[in-house]
């Protein structure tokens, strides 16, 4: 079975080798898949692409034009995938539903406390020689605090784990909640989470059209004052504009972000300043620092995270060989 694996980085080409026991013939295509590189799949048997990757219409029609009837996902978040162009066309789509969840845990945890102990403040101002003690830099200590994980499934959970062994108060909200999170979290709804949390870290996956701007003005209002915003699921689920004139009005301190909106036009690329970007909205965030902090999607660029994302897509596929069918097809 011949796959063409898109966005593969030089790192990840000795995980893909060593974990390949299905003697499955790769490809391997650094860049994220778009409509230009498409080509590289004319004689694949299927495709494997991850977050950001382009799996519109158009591409699929291309795939489905050289018979290509899998075309499955290294990412929990099937976002970037065209479902109904797939069922039109006859493709299969399958997804990683679960890898490490610590990797995304650790980050948004990271993110999370850095901010909440103003470190983010306090080495921007050493940076520049200045080691005035300003009020600003006065913290809670995190034993005393409550964290409000929204989107309580294995993710926030884990995240959820992570500030419960310092101590911290941990509340959770999702409407559908596992037999898990209801023994470990204290769950409760959005309203009161938002009003007590310190910290508020973000894990609900992005349906366009439907959840768009979770994180909106009404949202924040909602929020304690003075608290913390951590986004490390999708930059869509968060309105900039309300972020940063909550963080203007000191509503909330501060925002770390694993992601933003459009990440396609950005991620991957280096540009020679800010100016350059072609997202207005990324600008503002950037000159919002050292108030927002924002990382390049790196938080399932972990190695167990990547293990298990390239292990499962090879089960996926042998299983879509073997049956025609995957248990972890999106439909
Ligand atoms: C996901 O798995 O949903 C991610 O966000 C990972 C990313 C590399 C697309």
């Amino acid at each position: 079975v011949k796959i063409t694996a898109y966005g593969v980085r030089e790192l990840e080409e000795p995980y893909f080798q060593r974990l390949n026991t299905n003697g499955f013939e790769l490809t391997y295509v650094r860049e994220l898949l778009t409509h230009e590189n498409v080509g590289a799949a004319a004689d694949a048997d299927a495709v494997l692409v991850r977050g950001n990757c382009v799996v519109d219409r158009q591409n699929l029609q291309q795939f489905a034009n050289w018979g290509i009837k899998a075309v499955f996902t290294r990412s929990v978040g099937y976002n970037h995938m065209d479902l109904q162009a797939a069922a039109d066309l006859g493709i299969t789509l399958a997804r990683v539903p679960g890898y490490s969840p610590y990797a995304v845990a650790e980050l948004a945890f990271t993110l999370g406390m850095t901010m909440f102990r103003h470190v983010n403040l306090g080495i921007t101002q050493t940076q520049q020689a200045n080691f005035i003690v300003n009020d600003a830099l006065f913290s809670k200590e995190i034993h005393t605090a409550t964290v409000g994980i929204v989107g309580a499934g294995r993710i926030g959970l884990t995240e959820g784990k992570l500030y419960q062994g310092l101590g911290a108060h941990v509340l959770g909200y999702d409407p559908y909640p596992s037999a898990a999170a209801e023994a470990a979290l204290d769950l409760v709804e959005l309203p009161q989470l938002l009003a007590q949390s310190d910290i508020v870290s973000i894990h609900v996956p992005y349906f366009p059209g439907k959840n768009d701007d979770l994180v909106d003005a009404d949202f924040i209002k909602q929020m304690k004052p003075g608290a913390v915003l951590i986004n490390t699921a999708r930059g869509e689920l968060v309105n900039v504009s309300a972020v940063l004139a909550g963080l203007d009005s000191g509503q909330i301190s501060g925002y770390g972000a694993d992601v933003i909106r459009d990440e396609v036009a950005i991620l991957g690329q280096a540009f020679a300043s800010a100016a350059d970007l072609p997202s207005a909205e990324v600008q503002r965030l950037l000159a919002a620092y050292p108030r927002v902090l924002i990382t390049p999607h790196v938080g399932s660029y972990t190695e167990p995270a990547l293990e298990d994302m390239i292990r499962i897509s090879y089960q996926n596929f042998q299983d879509f060989f073997a049956t025609g069918h995957t248990t972890n097809e999106i439909k």
